[in-house]
């Protein structure tokens, strides 16, 4: 068995250019999450709205996410989204960080039945939305789910995507994979499962581990990795290492003259177009990453990328 894969939502990382290229380049992605749109004053931000524009994310299978601590967010940040033509809403209940948790946001939703419920309301009154829900085991201890799962089951969704972890971990350390096996027989939703996916053979202990229980892996940071990981797993088949930086460099072009209509000044675009490379470290080696990181000005930075060369070797699972 194939999981669908879907690419997770990344802040600062898998923004529409980075999707729209991607998909473009790439493929092997069922669908691409967009970072969390918030409340920020009472209005959501610009740039969340921009990143939103139904023109840029044509052709691309988007989900957009919204996080919201309870019902009268929920309905604000669900009619900005419906507006702009979506009928397909990710629900943010994992963000850890306490800006977000302490008003009650993200994964403080695990620890509250009261705000989920809210939330699930919201989820009821809009019957031509087709939700789903992205969550983490809790906020301090990883049975935590519990208390919300009666109100999650009963919530009308597509799905729920579960990453192993309770919010006090952030995105490191053990993955509570016992509490996941709990919860996935609890679940009355397809379950998709996320967390430290890196490489095939990642992906293949999964299929062994949880077979047709599991209806699709969220992948983050092994993707930014490693762009081409989705593509490879549908098709079966390891791609030539010139094919992978032959696209990886296409990538780079691309999101370089994208941030060259958006981004004025050369250091402010240099910083953002870098973080194409932030976690390709492992791929890259350790040489060539610092060197690119490292560049002081543009042309040194594109005489780097110009240099880049990918061999197979630095991930040991491909
Ligand atoms: C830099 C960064 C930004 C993130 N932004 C979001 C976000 O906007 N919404 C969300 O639900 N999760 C967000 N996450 C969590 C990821 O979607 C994912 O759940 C997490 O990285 C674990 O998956 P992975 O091990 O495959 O990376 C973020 C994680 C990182 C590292």
């Amino acid at each position: 068995m194939t999981y669908p894969i879907h690419f997770a939502p990344l802040q600062g990382y898998t923004e529409d250019a980075y999707r729209r290229t991607h998909h473009a380049l790439f493929g092997g992605v069922a669908q691409y999450y967009t970072p969390f749109v918030r409340l920020e004053h009472g209005t959501v931000r610009t740039k969340d709205l921009r990143d939103l524009r139904p023109e840029y994310n044509e052709g691309v299978p988007v989900v957009p996410q919204v996080i919201a601590n309870g019902g009268e967010e929920m309905e604000q940040v669900v009619a900005v989204v419906k507006d702009r033509g979506y009928r397909r809403i990710d629900i943010n209940a994992g963000c850890p960080f306490p800006l977000q948790t302490r008003h009650g946001r993200g994964a403080a939703l695990t620890a509250s039945p009261e705000r989920m419920e809210q939330i699930a309301s919201v989820v009821r009154r809009h019957t031509d939305v087709a939700f789903s829900l992205k969550m983490r085991l809790g906020m301090e201890s990883a049975d935590e789910w519990r208390q919300v799962m009666p109100v999650v089951n009963a919530m009308p969704l597509v799905h729920v995507t579960v990453h192993p972890r309770v919010a006090k971990q952030q995105y490191k350390g053990e993955l509570h994979l016992s509490q996941f096996e709990a919860l996935l027989s609890c679940s009355s939703h397809p379950v998709i499962y996320n967390g430290e996916v890196h490489g095939l053979s990642d992906l293949q202990s999964l299929e062994k581990t949880y077979g047709d229980r599991l209806s699709g892996v969220m992948v983050g940071r092994g993707l930014l990795a490693q762009p081409w990981l989705a593509a490879e797993y549908a098709s079966g088949a390891k791609w030539p290492a010139a094919e992978r930086l032959r696209l990886l460099r296409a990538l780079h072009t691309e999101l370089l003259a994208h941030y060259e209509r958006l981004i004025p000044g050369e250091a402010q675009r240099l910083q953002k177009v870098r973080t194409l490379w932030d976690y390709l470290e492992p791929t890259l080696g350790r040489k060539q990453w610092k060197r690119l990181m490292k560049a002081g000005n543009m042309k040194n930075y594109l005489a780097a990328v110009a240099d880049l060369r990918l061999s197979t070797a630095p991930q040991a699972d491909f």
